[in-house]
This record gives C-alpha cells, structure tokens and sequence, in this order.
C-alpha cells in the first residue's frame, strides 16, 4: 500500500478510549500506525493499551529520543490527531512546540486531520473557532465534531466523530483522487419479489460488494450515487443513497440517476424473475400449488442500449468460471467491463468479505485475480473503470 503509515497523535480528552479503535481500524485496513500521546492524554488511557493494538512502542515524551520530534514526521504519510483538544488546537495554530505532538506538527510536511473533542461551550470559545477556521485555510481536515450528550451531561456540539467516519475521512485523506470529475452509479444487494404480504423471493447477496465499490469510488473523490436493495450494509457517509426493494424500483431508480452518470456498476443480483400477480392477503397453506413467475426487466440490457459515453460495468455470478457465458453477457448487454465471479469457489461470492474474480474487456482480454478483499477488488474494478476511459471509452 502506497503511503501506509499515519501518525496517530492522542490528546487528553475522555474521547481517548475511542483512539485505541480507531489505531486497531487502521491496522485492519493495512495501515501502519504509530502513536504519540500527551502527557494529559495519559490520564485518560495509558500507553500500555496502545502498544498492544498496534505492536509498537508508544511515544509521550520529547527528550527520549533526540530527533524523534524530526523522524517521525519525514516517515509518515498523514499526521492524525484524535482527539484533538481545545488547548492542542490553539497550540498548533500558533506553532506553540512544548511537546512531542506539537513539535511534530511543525516538522510534518503531509496532510493532517483533526478530530476535535472537548465540552460544546470549549468548542464555541472564538480561540477554539479562530484556530479552526485559520488551520482549515492552511489545508488543514477536520472530521466532527457532532452534537450529542457530552460527557461532562451537558448537551450539545462537540463530542468527537464516530469512530468509522475518522478512519474513512483518514483513509480518504490519503488516497489519490484520481476519480475526481466522475459520477458512478452503483447498484448493490439483492432485489425481494413479494409473493404476498408475508412472502418473498429473494438471493443470498449480502450487497458486501456493491458498497465496497461505492467506498473505493468515493474514497478516489468520484461522487457516489448508490441504489441498493434491502441489505445489513452500514450507510456510507457521502453516497447519495436510495433504496429500493423490488427489480422494478431498482429499475426506475437506475434510470432517473443515470442521466448525471458518467459511469455505471452494477453489482447487485437482481431478482431475474418475480411472482406474476402478488396476492393482497396471506396464502393459507391449502391454498397454493404453484406460483406462476413473470421475468424481470435486464436492467443493464436496458442500461447498455441508452448508455452512450457513460461505461458500463456488470458483474457474472456464475456456477463455474465460465468465461464464455461471461463474454456473451458482455456482448449481449453493450458492456465495457464484465466482472465474472464464480459464486461455488471458498471465499467467493455472496455474504463473504473476500472475492475471486476474473475481468474481461470489450476485445476479449480476460484477467485473472486471485483471492482479495472485497474492497481491493473494487479498487481493481475501478482501476479498470480508468483504463476503459483512458483509451476513451472503447
Ligand atoms: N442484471 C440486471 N437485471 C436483471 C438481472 C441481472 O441488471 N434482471 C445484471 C446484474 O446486476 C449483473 C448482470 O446483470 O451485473 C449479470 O447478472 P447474472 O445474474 O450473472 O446474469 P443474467 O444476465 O441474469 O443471466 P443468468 O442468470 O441466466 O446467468
């Protein structure tokens, strides 16, 4: 991973305790992360915590090593603080070096991100205000805070942001945007087919791929349109979301947002079948024999015929590597991609954090991946997406 190291500084704040998972996320995420506490933040929660989270001795103080205020810095790509204090805020914004975080902070070269925590009346404060608004001009992020009960009981805005939106806003910090300017409509999850009020027909998608690729696109600084179908996915913050349950509202929503697409994926299994007629009341047991299905809409058929410029990505869940069927889908709905998936392989498929896929181009050219996470396998996607309109959309 290009620019894997973050230096997670710690200030004192009860927010802390929140520090030690966001080291632990990082770590999952493959970063290597390297934290430094102020002594306040030692109140709170001891080094010892830290260090076995991330495997690596914890720094607090200035004079144990003479030039780790300088090396430190030179090592890593983005300098996090989480959470950030009122005091911490307003020394970083005079250049006031009276610690080891604070001295890094002058010799740090690459982005910062800033997580503030601290009593909403703190917040307020225009020390606190004027040293935000003054680091944001110099380029400096900030993530939260939010408004919520403080830990003092009082109300109001300046608990620190979740967990999951400091880790993404970090992640984001430090990937390359290089989907700046593109538009990606993304659909995941299954579709649910109602038989009647009680019943449904539906698949086993977890719509884990789906929204890993909406995260990726996103983190890459496209903007993010999402349809999905019923799904336990956590929201993603900064996707414009819209959720549908049947094939036909997916279907709608798909062609109300494509105009605004510059690019379309479409990761969900859709129902390719549904009941003819959905009965109003229960069916009684004694009742049914059979159910008569009607087909659904193709919605990436119907995509590929109107797609124009826009590319096109669809996904092949398949019975076996079957890269013929795969080319004729591609072929058969106007595809600039198709991302074949042999749903029977270990780690593969549906309800899984990982996947195998194969991906094949308009000329035939067919790549193969080997076992991934789901969200590296987005980004090969997306690196497809790239190359597709590198050669200008073939
Ligand atoms: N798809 C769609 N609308 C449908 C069915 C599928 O848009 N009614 C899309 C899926 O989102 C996927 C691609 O078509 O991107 C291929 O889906 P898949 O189930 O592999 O193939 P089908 O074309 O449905 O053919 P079959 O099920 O017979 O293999």
């Amino acid at each position: 991973m290009v620019n894997s190291k973050i230096l997670l500084g710690i200030t004192g704040s009860i927010a802390a305790y929140k520090s030690v998972e966001i080291g632990r996320r990082l770590i999952d995420e493959g970063y290597s992360v390297q934290v430094v506490m102020t002594k306040s933040a030692c109140n709170f929660i001891t080094p010892l915590t830290l260090e076995s989270v991330t495997g690596k001795p914890v720094l607090t103080d200035l004079f144990s090593d003479p030039f780790s205020h300088i090396n430190l810095s030179k090592e890593s790509s983005l300098l996090l603080i989480a959470p950030a204090t009122a005091n911490t805020i307003n020394k970083l914004r005079c250049g006031i070096a009276d610690d080891l975080l604070s001295n890094l902070w002058l010799t740090h070269e690459g982005p910062t991100l800033i997580a503030p925590a601290m009593n909403h009346r703190m917040y307020r404060h225009f020390s606190v205000q004027k040293s935000i608004k003054e680091l944001q001009k110099l380029g400096v992020n900030f993530v939260g805070p939010v408004s919520g009960s403080l830990a003092c009981g009082e109300e109001g805005e300046g608990r620190m942001a979740d967990v999951s939106t400091i880790v993404e806003a970090a992640i984001a910090a430090l990937t390359q945007k290089d989907l700046k300017g593109q538009h990606i409509l993304v659909t995941a999850g299954p579709t649910l087919e109602a038989i009647d009020p009680v019943r449904f027909i539906s698949n086993r998608s977890s719509g884990k791929m789906g929204y890993a690729i909406a995260k990726a696109a996103l983190r890459r600084g496209a903007k993010v349109t999402l349809i999905s179908g019923p799904t336990s996915q956590m929201p993603l913050e900064g996707v414009y979301f819209i959720s549908v349950e049947k094939a036909s509202e997916m279907e709608t929503a798909v062609l109300k947002h494509l105009p605004k697409a510059t690019a379309v994926i479409m990761a969900a299994a859709v129902a390719d079948f549904a009941p003819a007629i959905i009965n109003q009341s229960k069916i009684t047991k004694n009742n049914i024999s059979s159910i008569t299905l009607k087909k659904t809409t193709d919605i990436l058929k119907k995509t590929g015929k109107i797609k124009n410029k826009r590319i096109l990505i669809g996904f092949a869940a398949e019975t076996g590597k079957n890269i013929e069927n795969a080319k004729a889908k591609l072929k058969e709905k106007n595809l600039d991609l198709i991302v074949l998936n042999d749903v029977t392989q270990k780690g593969a498929g549906f309800n899984v954090d990982t996947n195998i896929v194969t991906i094949i181009d308009r000329k035939g050219k067919v790549a193969d991946y080997p076992l991934m996470k789901k969200i590296e396998v987005a980004n090969v996607i997306l690196d497809g997406l790239l190359e597709v309109r590198k050669r200008g959309n073939l």
